[in-house]
């Protein structure tokens, strides 16, 4: 108990919760990129998710679980911070080494809070329909609901669709440092695999960012579903 409300304890669970976040992107990615492929395909991959019933609300509370212990401790450990140095430093420069001062460590909590104040918004937009009655499709004989006419519809709106774009630029820059500094924060690195955790963050943040920012342009720019 004592471990986790010090700050190196937070910060363990900071990261912990954010490598089970990176998991989670990586199959929410892996069903959206059927988007690319088929109104069918797409809409019955997330028939087959609503099908789970209880199983998949339990993985949503789950899933929100992780998401507040990600939130609330990274928070508490930049408050924490600030509080130790309220000036902040007069030279913001990387002293190398474990130090890693880039662009993307310094602005994790801005891109943190433009991730927190999307994710609402875009559960609203999707899994609500924003509030409107979702339309539905027969495929394979059975009435589905049409979730990529709501999705497509969406990013017809090229305001949305570069909206989106940009928040995923934020994310590629999110998961870059976050994605070292929480395996670092866990005590996963020695100095010997540092730097090669280090160059596994940049692959993972385009693959993710890059895979993300596809989407919307891409069924933007296609026409899809006209
Ligand atoms: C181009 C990017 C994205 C697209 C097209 C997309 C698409 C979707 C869709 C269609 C849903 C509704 C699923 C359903 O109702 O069955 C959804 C839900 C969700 N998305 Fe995304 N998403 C994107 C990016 C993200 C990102 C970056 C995150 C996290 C940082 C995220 C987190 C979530 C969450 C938490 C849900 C609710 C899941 C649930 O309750 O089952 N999404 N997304």
């Amino acid at each position: 108990m004592k471990f986790y409300s010090s700050t190196v304890g937070r910060k363990f669970l900071t990261g912990l919760a954010g490598i089970l976040l990176v998991g989670f992107l990586v199959v929410h990615l892996g069903g959206n990129l059927t988007l690319l492929v088929s109104q069918g395909l797409f809409n019955s991959y997330t028939h087959h998710l609503e099908s789970l019933g209880i199983f998949l609300y339990a993985a949503e509370i789950v899933l929100l679980a992780i998401f507040l212990a990600h939130i609330v401790t990274a928070l508490m450990v930049q408050l924490e911070k600030r509080r130790a140095r309220p000036r902040g430093y007069a030279v913001n420069a990387s002293k190398g080494g474990p130090s890693k001062k880039t662009l993307a460590s310094r602005s994790m909590i801005v891109t943190g809070l433009v991730l927190l104040v999307f994710l609402p918004i875009h559960i609203w937009m999707f899994k609500f329909n924003q509030g409107r009655p979702s339309p539905s499709m027969t495929h394979d004989g059975k009435v589905i609901r049409d979730l990529y006419a709501i999705v497509v519809d969406a990013f017809r709106n090229p305001a949305i669709a570069w909206g989106y774009a940009t928040v995923m630029f934020l994310l590629g820059f999110h998961l870059r440092h976050g994605f070292w500094s929480a395996l670092q924060s866990m005590g996963a690195l020695n100095r010997r695999l540092m730097p090669l955790v280090y160059a596994l963050g940049l692959v993972v943040a385009i693959l993710l960012a890059g895979g993300f920012i596809i989407l919307p342009l891409w069924l933007h720019y296609s026409g899809a579903g006209m």
